[in-house]
């Protein structure tokens, strides 16, 4: 049988809450606050709820509740409180401070029975959900762990370098490629196509990251399938036609494939993000082999970049209050670096034509 405690300091209470509910709980009384909290700290694992009356002379009901709000009791215990008032603001009050229920006197005995019934039901039910949570979040934990650990071993294991050093050999190769192109195109222009290239090899962490977002196994397949910018290079243009000829240049030579194309400039991302992104397939010559590997291009004007860095810094701090107005500036800054690409370029074509 579940043990209730029944606080009141009359005792016609007690017995009558007694005999309401001792055919189905065993009941331990108390005839006061301190005596309650007494009997609490002995035995307040097996006590599956409180019955507590609000006025009593020293230690009454709402002290007995923020002595057990101070010892987190609360959690582990329901309260229903015995009382004959009436104000609806001392009932809010009590709600407010975290009783389960509110019965009032005079008691009628199944209205007793079913709130005590309903009230333990609840809360049993309220704190297996909880156990399972936290069981559920201690898995979950454990598997976020287990996965870090494999990524790790991943990083050190002799194909994960393999892969990385094939990565490496995709951003050379294409970098490479670029700068033939921009060599020839020098020569027959007499001016750059692209001011600037940069690369990087994505890191361990953040292979790692992406695939666990994407709900996949960290694994050297994975990789390679399901994630596109390992080798990533960003070449920056100074006019946005320059961008569209050197990635058609780029993609006539015919063993370079193209996976994916995204026209960020034609159709700029709502925050006004623009830039081409190719995702190719290009062939890297190994010592036994000729291999396929995928690598990401952004092409961007100088323009793009600048709004692109400053804009990847917002979206990366977390403690901007203003963030709604910041978006609304970068927004009208992306409109007028457009404006400001494209006439360079037509005071450049002018330029040209005087020549
Ligand atoms: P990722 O998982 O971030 O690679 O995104 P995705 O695979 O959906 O491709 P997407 O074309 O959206 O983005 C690829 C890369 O472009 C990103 O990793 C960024 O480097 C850059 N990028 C895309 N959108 C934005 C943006 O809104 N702002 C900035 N600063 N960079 C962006
Ligand atoms: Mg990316």
């Amino acid at each position: 049988m579940q043990k209730i405690l029944v606080v009141d300091d009359a005792e016609m209470n007690r017995e009558l809450l007694r005999e309401i509910l001792e055919t189905d709980y065993e009941v331990e009384m108390a005839g006061n606050g301190e005596q309650a909290l007494q009997k609490l700290r002995e035995c307040q694992d097996e006590t599956a709820a409180l019955l507590l009356d609000l006025h009593m002379p020293d230690v009454d009901g709402f002290d007995v509740i923020t002595c057990m709000r101070e010892n987190g009791w609360m959690d582990d215990i329901p309260v229903l409180i015995i009382s004959g008032e009436n104000a609806v603001e001392v009932e809010n009050r009590c709600f407010e401070l975290g009783v389960a229920d509110f019965i009032h006197k005079p008691f009628v005995d199944s209205i007793v029975k079913n709130r005590v019934r309903n009230t333990i039901e609840l809360f049993n039910c309220k704190n297996q959900l909880e156990k399972k949570i936290e069981r559920q979040s201690a898995a979950l934990k454990k598997q976020e762990q287990i996965i870090r650990i494999q990524a790790e071993q991943l990083s050190t294991a002799e194909a994960f370098s393999r892969l990385m050093m094939e990565y490496r050999s995709a951003i050379m190769e294409v970098e490479t490629r670029l700068k033939v192109l921009n060599a020839v195109f020098s020569e027959q222009y007499k001016r750059n196509p692209f001011e600037s290239i940069k690369s990087r090899l994505k890191k361990p962490e953040s292979i790692y990251k992406k695939l666990v977002r994407k709900d996949l196994p960290v694994t050297i397949e994975n990789i390679k399938e399901c994630i596109a910018d390992v080798a990533g290079l960003r070449v920056i243009c100074s006019f946005p036609d320059d961008i569209y000829r050197l990635a058609e240049l780029l993609l006539k030579q015919d063993d370079i494939i193209l996976l994916k194309e995204k026209d960020y400039i034609r159709t700029p991302k709502t925050n006004g993000y623009r830039s081409l992104h190719l995702i190719l397939s290009v062939p890297v010559f190994l010592p036994d082999e000729k291999k396929y590997v995928k690598a990401e291009v952004q092409f961007r004007t100088i323009a793009m970049d600048f709004w692109a860095s400053l804009e990847h810094k917002l979206k990366y701090k977390k403690d901007i209050d203003n963030t709604e107005e910041i978006e609304k500036q970068l927004k009208a800054c992306a409109d007028s670096i457009e404006a400001l690409d494209y006439q360079m370029q037509e005071i450049r074509d002018k330029i040209d034509r005087k020549k």
